[in-house]
């Protein structure tokens, strides 16, 4: 595939290997640098199936640097539930449209074999106790396989080194994955990966719903009933706002009156290493920072969300 030769053409240019990625991130890179001798790349990783979520990230990725990668991924080794693979929404055609509107340069779209040439890969991180909890506990082995595919799509987009052009690297990802996010700071702190991480706060629709593709399988009281998460994030921090006890179990509470809604946790913890807070249950005014942390099943359908304290 060649460039577009209209630079107006806001076409993304698709590249399915990692060959043809650095060769199209090269170019893209070069045809900016002379403006200023440096460069700057982001990259946007997602599985597709694209919301005003995942533009949201887009849009500050591309405000942020000369070059603009997003990739397209399906990971099947971060999921731990076959079904929930299979009917993950793939929705290419309709992803590129998206992209091309919120102005990427290069979407990198690869085929299993080209991420995971040998099958499942032999040497494999561990995500630890951090991995193991919240999420983990009931997705066993999802941190994983996540942080196997971050791990390689950050190497594949980092940019190439011959270019003899400083590039400022950085990957964004959404808070709405909070345990995901604090993971991926930790494995590139931990193995000293070249990159910054940049977070992206939590787009919700009008009600309050935190978006996920995975809402679209909600029918339209479940998705009603689900709102009930969001009230009990903002009936906490409206607490924490006053400087009140939290009372989190009558906020927990409110999921009782939602019989559509199996809540799994409703837990308050540290932003940076989620483990619990000590005074979590206790009756005392909240001072200092927390991150609420939520998970409940609706259907078939796993929700999480989550809220800050203290900012
Ligand atoms: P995916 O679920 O497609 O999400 C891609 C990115 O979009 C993640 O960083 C996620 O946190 C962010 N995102 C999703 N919904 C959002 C919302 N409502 N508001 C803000 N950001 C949102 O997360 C993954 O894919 C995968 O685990 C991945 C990191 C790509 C590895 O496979």
């Amino acid at each position: 595939m060649s460039i577009p030769a209209d630079p107006a053409d806001r076409t993304p240019r698709i590249v399915r290997t990692a060959a043809e990625l650095s060769a199209a991130m090269a170019q893209a890179i070069e045809a900016k640098a002379p403006e200023h001798g440096t460069a700057t790349l982001g990259l946007v990783p997602t599985m597709g199936a694209l919301h005003s979520g995942h533009e949201s990230l887009v849009s500050t990725a591309r405000a942020q640097n000369d070059v603009l990668v997003v990739s397209i991924f399906v990971n099947e080794l971060q999921f731990n539930d076959a079904q929930d693979f299979a009917r993950y929404p793939r929705t290419l055609e309709a992803d590129v449209e998206i992209l091309a509107r919120a102005g990427a340069d290069i979407v990198f779209a690869p085929e299993a074999t080209e991420v995971y040439p040998d099958g499942r890969p032999l040497v494999r991180l561990d995500s630890g106790e951090l991995g193991s909890k919240f999420e983990g506990a009931s997705r066993p082995g999802h941190f994983d396989g996540m942080l196997a595919v971050v791990a390689k799509l950050l190497h594949f987009a980092m940019p190439p080194a011959t270019l003899g052009v400083p590039v400022s690297y950085r990957a964004y990802f959404g808070q709405k994955d909070a345990q995901q996010l604090v993971l991926i700071n930790r494995m590139v702190a931990d193995l000293n990966y070249p990159v910054e991480i940049r977070s992206v706060p939590i787009i919700r629709s009008a009600e309050g719903l935190a978006l996920s593709s995975r809402n679209q399988f909600l029918t339209g009281e479940q998705a009603k009933a689900a709102l009930v998460i969001h009230r009990a994030l903002v009936l906490v921090k409206e607490r924490a706002d006053r400087h009140e006890p939290l009372y989190l179990e009558d906020a927990a509470g409110l999921f009782d009156m939602e019989p559509l809604v199996e809540l799994d946790y409703f837990e308050l913890v540290d932003p940076r290493t989620l483990k619990e807070l000590a005074f979590n249950c206790q009756d005392t005014p909240f001072t200092g920072e927390g991150l609420l942390l939520v998970a409940a099943k609706v259907g078939g359908v796993r929700l999480i969300d989550n809220m800050t304290l203290g900012y």
